[in-house]
């Protein structure tokens, strides 16, 4: 059975509880909600790979909210710190170079000689980070290769019965993954285009990052292959919708749902994943999707909306 917990101080107890005795608990975070389990625990780390159905070469995040677990974890270099500065908390994760002694799994990294960390910023992760006292690995709480979840009904909806807990935080702000920076030497390169959007970077480090795409490694989540998707098909760009699909609209448009009516890609962001939960609750069979301006959080929507348009594997 897996129990609803509210953020009370006797539901944050009880997560804790269940986390320190190897157990899973998918927790609200500012952009998806996560799976949780304890870093260090390789049995809690196999069990949330298990749980998602996710092939284990694809490594997961380690969320915390002591800033000397960090140091403890990875190397922090100058530019990686300015980030930290910057965007922390909040929804940046970086990829830095994993110390020897760092307590992680090694199930976490899936071998690489990188981690991923991020500090959440919702007051509930952060809490239940408090609570438990260590690192949390945590991928986006859904069955691998489905629309991450953004309230307690959705991960409810995907893993009930596979998990231990969810802690309810509500629907979360951002609404998608968080953006994922990598470092080739000294310069930052953009993984994975999320939360934090590419200008809001720039400002930071004076100039763009570059963005590695697919390389065959694992630098980027989800390889292009189909990911975040609903189970209808999923057509996108779309001016004009054909009988029988559902229309997913951006700004004034005539449309079963709208993204932003007042083109607003913050709202957009925070809607999209809302929105696939219900065109799949509704059995929708070909959803198209207008047009979403390329540019600031834009860029995550179009990439989320490429992968969902993406040929499914069988
Ligand atoms: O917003 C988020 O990032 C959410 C919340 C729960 O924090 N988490 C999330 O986790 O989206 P997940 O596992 O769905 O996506 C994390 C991606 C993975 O697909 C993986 O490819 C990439 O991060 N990743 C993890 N460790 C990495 C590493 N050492 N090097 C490169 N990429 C890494
Ligand atoms: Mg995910």
């Amino acid at each position: 059975m897996t129990e609803l917990l509210k953020p009370t101080d006797d539901g944050l107890d009880r997560a804790a509880a269940l986390l320190r005795s190897g157990g899973l608990v998918a927790m609200p975070t500012e952009t998806v909600y996560g799976l949780a389990g304890d870093a260090a625990d390789d049995r809690a780390v196999a069990a949330i790979y298990a749980a998602k159905g996710r092939p284990s070469f694809n490594p997961l995040i380690v969320h915390v909210a002591d800033p000397d677990l960090v140091g403890r974890l990875v190397r922090v270099s100058a530019e990686a710190a300015a980030l930290i500065e910057a965007f922390w908390p909040g929804p940046l994760t970086l990829v830095l170079p994993l110390r020897e002694a760092a307590p992680v799994s090694p199930l976490v990294t899936a071998g690489l000689p990188t981690l991923a960390v991020r500090m959440p910023a919702h007051p509930v992760a952060r809490s239940l980070l408090t609570a438990f006292g260590g690192g949390l690995a945590a991928p986006s709480a859904n069955p691998s290769g489905r629309v991450s979840p953004v309230t307690a009904a959705h991960v409810m909806a995907g893993l009930a019965g596979r998990i231990d807990a969810v802690l309810d935080g509500g629907e979360c702000g951002v609404g998608l993954e968080s953006t994922i920076v990598g470092f080739d030497g000294d310069a930052p390169v953009i993984l994975r285009d999320g939360g934090v959007t590419a200008e809001d970077l720039a400002s930071v480090m004076g100039e763009t990052p570059r963005r590695r795409g697919a390389t065959g490694r694992i630098d980027a989540p989800g390889q292009l292959a189909s990911h975040y998707a609903p189970s209808g098909q999923v057509r996108i760009g779309v001016t004009a919708p054909e009988p029988g699909e559902t229309y997913l609209g951006f700004g004034p448009v005539t449309c079963d749902l709208n993204l932003s009516e007042t083109g607003d890609l913050a709202e957009a962001a925070a809607n999209l994943f809302r929105h696939f939960h219900t065109l799949d609750a509704q059995g929708s069979e070909r959803i198209a999707v207008a047009p979403v301006p390329d540019h600031g959080l834009g860029r995550a929507i179009n990439d989320r909306l490429r992968r969902a348009a993406a040929p499914r594997q069988a």
